[in-house]
């Protein structure tokens, strides 16, 4: 009742005075840096002096972000700026504000923002205003490379690119000179989104290639080192590597033949070595004969000499039976391991004959099995005989009507009966 009547004197007060708002938001638009904390102004007339009730609203193109309600202080905001938005409003007097406050803003807070304030009974002039916000960001670090060969007479391409910045970084190359001295680009040189093409290019258009990526609010830059070859040269370099590994193909040719080479060395080193023994043998046998005493002249006795090549010949022989006994025992070793393995087949056969005979007896079972179903699919249509049968007697009603007439003559039959039971 008391809030109804303080309304009314309220309206009184609204009513008696001259009507005309005005909302102005000072620019059109405003630039901050991405994660800045930032104000955007909202200034407003009302023609009245101290409005007692006023709702300021602030939203983007789409939906309301924040509503401010003026004396008590309230405010609603949207979710998804929850704890970042805030109203800075001060309604008292004449003119009065309704700043927007936003921190840490981001790309997605690149948009247009609407401040609207509402004053009851001062509904007619403006009561809003609109302005951008244009969220920047420093241009990132450029990539820059080198698009075709640098050899005489070639064209090439310096490529320049930021992967950030807003808005949208312009490039500028410049170059300087071996010495690093800044010089002119060649006449004939085209810079456009960060490319700069050289034609025709020479030795002197070796040097240092700067690129300058720059926005409002930064710049970044790279530096490109040129070095043009001769067409030459870079045959020669091609050609190096060639030679390199042709030098590679004839030193690995070489140590292959040398160690052939030392192979065979060898085994003739091995049929060297061979001829001192039987010498050392013979000089034994020398010494023995010379110990037994047996002759004071060796090659004066042929027979000894005989005896003595015998000796050797057998001495050989039995080398030769020795490394044939060993064949032999070698051969029994594998005729062994011959044997394990026959065994170890005939084992692996009597393992597959068994799974035949399991599988004979499955096979077995089957036919055993589809016997059955054969007998089942008998007794099936038998069955079904029957039922197509019944289904005879039951569709023919003459047959009913027999059987009905059967149960008549029987209950007549039975009449008789109950007419000895009614009597007493
Ligand atoms: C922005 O405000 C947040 C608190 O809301 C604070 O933590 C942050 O340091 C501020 N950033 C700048 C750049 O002032
Ligand atoms: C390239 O430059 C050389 C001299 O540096 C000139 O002789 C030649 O004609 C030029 N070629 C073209 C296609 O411009
Ligand atoms: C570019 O790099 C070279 C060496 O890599 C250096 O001598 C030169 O001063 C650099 N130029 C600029 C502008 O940084």
């Amino acid at each position: 009742m008391e809030r109804r009547t303080s309304t009314l004197a309220l309206l009184c007060v609204v009513w008696s005075a001259v009507a005309a708002i005005k909302v102005d938001i000072p620019k059109d638009q405003y630039e901050f840096a991405r994660g800045d904390n930032i104000t955007l102004p909202c200034t407003f007339q009302s023609a009245l002096s101290s409005p007692a009730l006023a709702v300021v609203t602030w939203s983007d193109e789409a939906n309301v972000i924040i509503t401010y309600y003026h004396p008590n202080g309230v405010t609603d905001i949207k979710p998804e700026y929850q704890g970042r938005v805030s109203v800075d409003a001060n309604v008292n007097g004449g003119t009065g504000k309704a700043d927007l406050k936003l921190s840490s803003i981001t790309m997605a807070d690149n948009k247009k923002y609407e401040c609207q304030v509402q004053i009851p009974r001062d509904n007619v002039g403006k009561d809003a205003d609109t302005a951008a916000l244009t969220v920047l960001v420093a241009p990132s670090k450029p990539i820059c490379k080198i698009e075709g060969t640098a050899s005489y007479g070639q064209n090439i391409s310096l490529i320049c690119y930021s992967e950030e910045g807003s808005p949208p970084p312009t490039y500028k190359w410049n170059s300087y000179d071996a010495q690093n001295n800044p010089r002119v680009l060649p006449p004939k040189t085209t810079a456009k989104e960060g490319t700069l093409s050289l034609y025709n290019i020479t030795k002197e258009t070796s040097g240092f290639y700067i690129c300058i990526s720059e926005n409002k609010i930064r710049s970044a830059s790279c530096n490109l080192t040129v070095t043009v070859l001769p067409p030459t040269m870079m045959n020669i370099g091609s050609t190096a590597a060639i030679i390199g590994a042709a030098i590679v193909a004839v030193i690995l040719l070489i140590v292959i033949i040398y160690c052939c080479c030392c192979r065979k060395k060898n085994d003739d080193k091995e049929n060297y070595a061979m001829a001192p023994v039987a010498d050392e043998e013979s000089v034994q046998n020398g010494e023995k004969s010379k110990h037994d005493d047996s002759s004071v002249n060796k090659a004066a006795n042929p027979r000894d000499d005989y005896e003595e090549r015998s000796e050797r010949n057998y001495d050989r022989q039995s080398d030769y039976d020795d490394r044939r006994s060993d064949y032999d025992d070698r051969r029994s070793d594998y005729n062994d391991r011959r044997k394990d393995y026959d065994d170890r087949r005939s084992d692996y056969d009597d393992r597959r004959s068994d799974y035949n005979d399991r599988r004979k007896d499955y096979d077995d079972r089957r036919s055993d099995y589809d016997d059955r179903r054969s007998d089942y699919n008998d007794r099936r249509s038998d069955y079904d005989d029957r039922r197509s049968d019944y289904d005879d007697r039951r569709s023919k009603p003459g047959d009913r009507n027999e059987r009905y007439d059967d149960e008549r003559r029987y209950n007549d039959r039975r009449g008789p009966r109950s007419d000895d039971r009614d009597r007493p």
